[in-house]
């Protein structure tokens, strides 16, 4: 069975004193949350701050960048190495926004991806289509493509530790989340290729969705069977809010 994991996204939102803040509002929260992994991804200048907080307790932290090199001169970047330093359990890449604004290849994506794990940090993948590639029907291309060039790097015997994020560009802060069904039947596509690639592993593998998830859509989305967690941006910023979402509802007998 695939425990639940729930991420909040919190981009360029929140300063250290901020991020702290929160923290300190939210353990309490999701003290007794049970079994589905709790992880928060905040800013480069925050990791420490939370790490700090979040010490000893159920939530992990995330980065929501890194760059696959180990030192260098790449002004402006930060390596995995000092990811792991901080405590970085997991790492976000290939997020819709840095695809598109700063033009990252999937090649870099997979790099990025395999550069984390060489460090012990699970990857967080992001695939997802634009409105425009959905209406010309070329969701699943799309995203095929996607998973496969990205995955590239990861090896085989340590498939199951990745987590593939769906997250639909055109539902992103936009308050249009695909219906639960929809979402489905991509994740049931993605969970197919992932088996392609990597045999039984990739029924280990979590699919989370993303997308304008919040506390009103997350129940039924999660009772969805190959939907196994959220990457949760919005939504992700107000401590009670997440918290609930953390807290979802396991419906119909969904585990
Ligand atoms: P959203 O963002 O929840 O605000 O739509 C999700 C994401 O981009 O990861």
């Amino acid at each position: 069975m695939r425990r639940p994991i729930l991420a909040a996204n919190w981009k360029m939102h929140k300063t250290a004193a901020e991020a702290a803040e929160f923290v300190e509002e939210f353990l309490p929260l999701v003290a007794d949350a049970g079994s589905v992994d709790i992880v928060l991804a905040p800013t480069f200048t925050a990791l420490d701050r939370v790490a700090n907080g979040l010490r000893g307790s159920n939530v992990a932290l995330a980065a929501q960048n890194v760059n696959p090199e180990e030192q260098g001169a790449f002004t402006g970047e930060i390596a995995p190495g000092m990811l792991a330093e901080l405590g970085c359990r997991y790492g976000i890449v290939g997020h819709s926004e840095r695809r598109a604004i700063y033009s990252e290849s999937d090649d870099f994506i997979a790099s990025k991806a395999a550069a984390l794990f060489a460090h012990g940090i699970c990857p967080i993948v992001c695939v997802g289509e634009t409105l425009e590639e959905r209406e010309a029907n070329r969701t699943l291309d799309v995203v095929g493509r996607q998973l496969v060039a990205s995955l590239a790097g990861v090896p085989e015997a340590r498939a199951a530790e990745v987590v593939v994020a769906y997250e639909p560009v055109w539902a992103i802060g936009t308050g249009k989340t695909a219906t639960p069904e929809l979402a489905q039947e991509v994740h049931a596509a993605i969970r197919s290729q992932l088996g392609e690639c990597f045999g039984a592993a990739g029924d280990a593998i979590r699919i989370q969705y993303g997308g304008s998830v919040k506390p009103e859509n997350v129940d039924t989305l999660m009772a969805q069977p190959d939907i196994d967690g959220a990457l949760v941006g919005g939504a992700s910023l107000a401590p009670e809010t997440f918290a609930r979402i953390v807290r979802f509802e396991r419906l119909g007998g969904a585990s």
